[in-house]
This record gives structure tokens, C-alpha cells and sequence, in this order.
């Protein structure tokens, strides 16, 4: 069963890197095969020990207890699980935890700042860019992705490059304005940058 947007509640985060003292999970502890894994999540450091098998979706789910980041397929097939790792946005069902040790990870709990929403969480509640909101999460840090990557040029663009995050609610139309209406304003805004 779906659960609720994660939109509602993002956790601000500081920029300052902070450690957690965040303890292996007992159940890890007792696992012989298990490594150990270091990364940065929102800004905050962790040093864990995961099985090699981990993805990086069980890892953040279930061992840093980050569950805006949602399960669907679990085989690349929908983007609920889409996260942003080093600034690149990935599904993180098909990443191994291991495999990323060291990077910094960005979940939809971190995107909001000193206690404001990112500009694309903000437009999807503008833009009413969500129903259930089972993917809303993998949507917005896709779409945080894509703006970044600056290859989008127009709506179409958008649309396209969105492509890879599926909606069961059919909310594309909307999800669409709300990531078009973000890109327009960060355009425009480069361009009176650019006549400075
Ligand atoms: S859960 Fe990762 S792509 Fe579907
Ligand atoms: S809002 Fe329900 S799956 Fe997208």
C-alpha cells in the first residue's frame, strides 16, 4: 500500500558535515559477511557495515531508517527509488551499498534547506504534481537531477528526461508543469546572471 508524500515533512539539514554516531544495526553486527561502508547522507557522515549484496536503497531504508526513498519494482523499472549520489541522480535499488563508498548521498529528507523546501518540492505542491504520493520522492530528487544536468531546454525536455520515473497515478501532467515551471525560473535567472 502507498504511503504518504514525503514532500510534507523533508528534514532540513545543515550544510556543515556532520558525523553521526550512528551504531551498525545489531543484526549487522552479528552478519559474517559484512563490510564496512562509509558515506555521507544529507550531510551527515556515517560509517556502517553492510552485506556486499546491499543495495543502496535497502541501506538507506532500512539501516539509516530513511524511508522517504520508496521500494517499487526494486529492478530499475520505476525511479521510486531515485536518490542522488555525488549530485547524479541513480536508482538506488540498483546500486550496491559497497559500491559507493565514500559518496555523498542526497534523499529526498535532505533536499529541503534551514527549513525551507527545495524550489522542485515547493512546485510540486504549487503545481498539485502528486495523489498518492508513492513516488513523489524519486520524481522530485529526479527532477532536482535533471535541473542540474541543464539538458532540458523545454517542456518536452522535461518530459523525456523524466521518462524514467513512472506515476501509477498518472500525475504526468502535472509533475511536468511543476519541473518545467522550476526550470523556467532557474533560466531566467542565469540570464539576468549573464547580463550582470
Ligand atoms: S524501486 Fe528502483 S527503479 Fe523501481
Ligand atoms: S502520485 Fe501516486 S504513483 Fe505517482
Amino acid at each position: 500500500m502507498h504511503t504518504a508524500p514525503s514532500t510534507r515533512a523533508p528534514r532540513p539539514h545543515s550544510t556543515a558535515r556532520k558525523h553521526a554516531d550512528t551504531e551498525p544495526r545489531s543484526d549487522t553486527e552479528s552478519l559474517p559477511d559484512a563490510v564496512p561502508v562509509e558515506l555521507t547522507v544529507n550531510g551527515t557522515h556515517h560509517a556502517l557495515r553492510v552485506e556486499p549484496w546491499t543495495s543502496l536503497l535497502d541501506l538507506l531504508r532500512e539501516q539509516l531508517q530513511l524511508t522517504g526513498t520508496k521500494k517499487g519494482c526494486d529492478h530499475g523499472q520505476c525511479g521510486a527509488c531515485t536518490v542522488l549520489v555525488n549530485g547524479t541522480r541513480i536508482n538506488a535499488c540498483l546500486a550496491l551499498a559497497v559500491s559507493h563508498d565514500g559518496a555523498d548521498v542526497t534523499t529526498v529528507e535532505g533536499l529541503a534547506q534551514d527549513g525551507a523546501l527545495h524550489p522542485v518540492q515547493q512546485a510540486f505542491i504549487e503545481h498539485d504534481a502528486f495523489q498518492c504520493g508513492y513516488c513523489t520522492p524519486g520524481q522530485v530528487c529526479s527532477a532536482v537531477g535533471l535541473l542540474a544536468e541543464g539538458h532540458a531546454q523545454c517542456r518536452d525536455d522535461v518530459r523525456e528526461q523524466m521518462s524514467g520515473n513512472l506515476c501509477r497515478c498518472g500525475a504526468y501532467v502535472n509533475i511536468a508543469n511543476a519541473v518545467e515551471a522550476v526550470r523556467r525560473v532557474e533560466c531566467l535567472r542565469n540570464r539576468e546572471g549573464d547580463d550582470v
